[in-house]
């Protein structure tokens, strides 16, 4: 297990809440920034604030430099090529926007995606097949919210265009096997964008080995701020499809003739970017990196396996999601609402999230409007899983 000590580098979490110490159980909702993030975005507006790319004098030039040192620890985290396969996004959700809005799809053409989505994954796909005439086709899930791979081979067809699918998923924690899958939709010619939103902080991701084309995650999922994120893109896809957002940064040439676009990362980079954001994400995984990611899936599978080992106990209680899940661990009791459930236990100090988590199809599946989900991160300990799940039998007690 990692030490408790890992608690302090992180301010927030030495709040109390209603007397009593905060138990940050919604990492899955946003994770709690460490000291040497917080620093990272300071240090930024104090040291260094300017704009990037277009000024000649220190400050942009320091910048600038900053913000491409970002990329490339970011491009050496996942494994890219090229930094100049990494585009910042504001998130995971801008990034399924930008890869929705470029792919030249029409009549016929098949989108594949999963019951397991979040919503951010399925609406950006939804525009496309409206606009374009493509077709929506979802693969099912089973009883433990585990995808059916039998199902999926059925589907998949010289029709499917793209596979968008999630790698981790954010209600339930199941893994999915995203490798295989992947190079199952290749075989059909698809395109095949993951969303490691849920990935990110909890596994090492290798897009060379994962062999997709596009991948994207939010920043605020591992630690660094919020309205910064990533997405990966196979460089060859990146030079020959059509530009997103027009406007400065993503341009070689404007006449009013006509414009000439700038190579990728920049083609989908317009506007100032989050210069911050990128700092302090290349700081977060410079933070968790430190530690080891190993380390980090290590220790929270014990913790989830404890959780979940320890609220099964409760009378009426159902675990959704399969064992080997990771990430995020949601439940329902009996004859207990899940917003009720959510609202005693924050009054004892534990921080859960209720409700469809983005997932309204997934929840739709389960004939439920909701769950109560912990997830977790690197700093909760055994000590939290003990206060949720006191927590959870009393309220459970007081509500049924
Ligand atoms: N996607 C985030 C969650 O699962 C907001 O809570």
């Amino acid at each position: 297990m990692l030490p408790a000590s890992l608690k302090s580098d992180f301010p927030i979490l030495g709040e109390t809440v209603n007397g009593r110490p905060l138990v940050y159980l919604d990492n899955a909702a946003t994770s709690q920034k460490p000291r040497a993030v917080l620093d990272a975005s300071r240090h930024y507006y104090e040291a260094l604030n300017s704009n990037i790319h277009r000024g000649t004098h220190f400050l942009a030039r320091a910048a600038t430099v900053a913000h491409e040192a970002a990329r490339e620890t970011i491009a050496s985290h996942i494994h890219a090529n090229s930094p100049d396969e990494v585009i910042f996004t504001s998130g995971a959700t801008d990034g399924v926007n930008l890869v929705s809005d470029i792919l030249p799809l029409s009549v016929g053409d098949e989108i594949l995606i999963s019951t397991l989505e979040h919503h951010s994954n399925i609406v950006p796909w939804q525009m496309l097949a409206e606009r374009s005439g493509a077709k929506m086709v979802m693969i099912p899930c089973d009883e433990n919210g585990v995808l059916d791979q039998s199902a999926f081979a059925n589907l998949l067809s010289d029709k499917t265009k793209v596979l968008a699918l999630t790698w981790v998923s954010n209600a339930f924690g199941t893994v999915n096997p995203v490798r295989e899958m992947t190079a199952a939709a290749k075989k059909h010619g698809a395109t095949v964008l993951i969303d490691a939103a849920q990935a990110i902080p909890h596994m090492a991701i290798d897009v060379r080995e994962l062999g997709a084309d596009f991948l994207v995650f939010s920043g605020h999922k591992v630690y660094a701020p919020t309205g910064i994120g990533v997405l990966w893109g196979r460089l060859d896809l990146l030079k020959s499809l059509p530009p997103w957002k027009g406007g400065g940064e993503m341009i070689k040439q404007v006449t009013f003739e006509g414009t000439t676009y700038n190579d990728p990362p920049f083609k989908y980079e317009a506007g100032t970017p989050n210069i911050e954001g990128a700092i302090a994400l290349a700081a977060a995984l410079d933070y968790v990196n430190a530690i080891g990611l190993d380390a980090i899936h290590d220790h929270e599978r014990k913790l989830i396996a404890a959780a979940a080992e320890a609220l099964s106990e409760i009378p009426g209680i159902r675990l959704y999601g399969p064992p080997d899940r990771i990430g995020a661990l949601s439940f329902a009791i009996e004859g207990v609402h899940h917003y009720d459930l959510g609202t005693l236990i924050d009054q004892m100090g534990v921080a859960v999230r209720t409700g469809h988590h983005c997932c309204q199809p997934l929840m739709a599946r389960f004939g439920i409007t909701g769950t109560t989900r912990a997830s977790f991160a690197l700093y909760n300990t055994m000590e939290d899983i003990e206060a949720l799940t006191t927590a959870v039998k009393k309220a459970a007690t007081m509500l049924s």
